[in-house]
């Protein structure tokens, strides 16, 4: 019989992702490995990233927004630092820790590189000691198989690969950590409504007739909003779940961030600005905001949160006006990014949450 719950019957109309098998036995052997080899292991779930909206089944059109994937990218680095085993749910080809510092337009990897005298080719004098210390923190995690990665593409794939992973996490109890980076969808076009081939510009269906052509006019429907189920029936009680909250007015942060606290009955909401997000960021829980801040000085003008180069005054000042990065010589600064404060801080208050959980049991 058919379900009248929303978020039951997205999952019934809608094609599970075909990687979903493989990517729950991956996260299976992770855990498995993880618990048996440390039963005090803390494991978090980053979501990173931006979800598409595919227009075709077999999809040449999307939607997508603008996350590139940065605070999770990063964020992933720092919870392997404080002692977190990491399952990193992304985005395919958005930023993955570690090799963030060295892709993506602002920061090719080929600028990083120079050919030796001896005809080889070698890593720039001036990047070698923050390339060796990226490595060598890559590696750890290698080895320790402390990172999991495992990429989606669309809203449907992302929501799918939540609900798995969160009931793969039951057992971990107040051990897991979730924390909700991705920027997710909240409109999408049901399975059922989809065109199957590419949506032809001269033959629109349900489009006007314009003095330049066709208009093309689609119907979303809105994502069913999944957070309440996720903290209620998905995820364990005991785990402590972290959501985040972007909004483009400043008045309006708070209030929302208070209201999705209320609404889901979760742990705590980050608040961040379109604009801000690299260098402040609030943390909303019941009876308390909490405002985290780089300090202005250590802050980079690169919008991208990777190093902003100082060297020759006119060359940083063209650089940081285009949000490029001057490879042209100079000295490295490193701006510090927000997300060395944010997971120290959670890392706390997962820590207290643990022990509160251990004294009620
Ligand atoms: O990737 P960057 O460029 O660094 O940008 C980072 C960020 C700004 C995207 C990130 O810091 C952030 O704010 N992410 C959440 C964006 C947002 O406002 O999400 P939301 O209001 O649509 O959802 C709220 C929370 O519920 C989020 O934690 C989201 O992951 C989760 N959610 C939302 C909808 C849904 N159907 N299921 C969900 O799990």
């Amino acid at each position: 019989m058919a379900t009248e719950d929303p978020q039951a019957q997205y999952f019934e109309n809608n094609p599970a992702p075909k990687q979903l098998r493989k990517h729950e036995a991956l996260v299976r052997e992770f855990i498995e490995y993880h618990i048996s080899t440390n039963p005090e292991t803390r494991i978090v779930l980053v979501t990173s990233g931006g979800t598409t909206v595919p227009l075709e089944n077999q999809t040449v059109r999307f939607i997508d927004n603008f996350s590139a994937g940065t605070r999770g990218a990063t964020s992933a680095e720092y919870f392997v630092r404080a002692g977190y085993a990491v399952i990193f749910l992304h985005r395919e080809y958005s930023l993955l820790p570690y090799s963030r510092h060295y892709s993506h337009s602002t920061n090719c990897f080929l600028d990083f590189m120079e050919g030796s005298a001896g005809g080889d080719v070698v890593v720039r004098q001036e990047y070698q000691m923050k390339m060796k210390q990226v490595l060598e923190e890559y590696q750890y995690a290698k080895k320790n198989r402390l990172l999991l990665m495992l990429p989606y593409v669309t809203v449907n794939e992302y929501l799918f690969e939540l609900r798995s992973l969160a009931t793969l996490l039951q057992p971990v109890g107040s051990r897991a950590l979730f924390y909700l980076a991705a920027a997710v969808s909240d409109f999408f076009i049901p399975r059922d409504r989809m065109e199957e081939h590419k949506i032809q510009s001269s033959t629109v269906e349900n489009g006007k007739k314009t003095g330049n052509g066709t208009q093309l006019v689609i119907n979303l429907d809105p994502v069913p909003k999944f957070l309440s189920t996720l903290v209620h029936s998905w995820a364990s009680r005991e785990s402590m779940i972290v959501s985040f909250k972007l909004e483009t007015d400043p008045n309006l942060l708070v209030s929302k961030a208070e209201q999705a606290l209320h609404k889901y009955g979760h742990d705590l909401v980050i608040g961040n600005l379109l604009t801000t997000r690299k260098w402040e960021v609030v943390f909303v829980r019941t009876g308390e905001e909490r405002w985290v801040r780089v300090p202005k000085a250590k802050r980079s003008r690169s919008v991208s949160g990777i190093e902003e180069l100082v060297g020759r005054a006119d060359k940083k000042k063209d650089a940081a006006k285009k949000d490029e990065v001057d490879l042209s010589g100079g000295e490295v600064r490193e701006g510090m990014e927000i997300e060395s404060l944010i997971v120290p801080e959670l890392a706390a208050l997962h820590e207290q949450r643990i022990r509160d959980s251990a004294a009620k049991a």
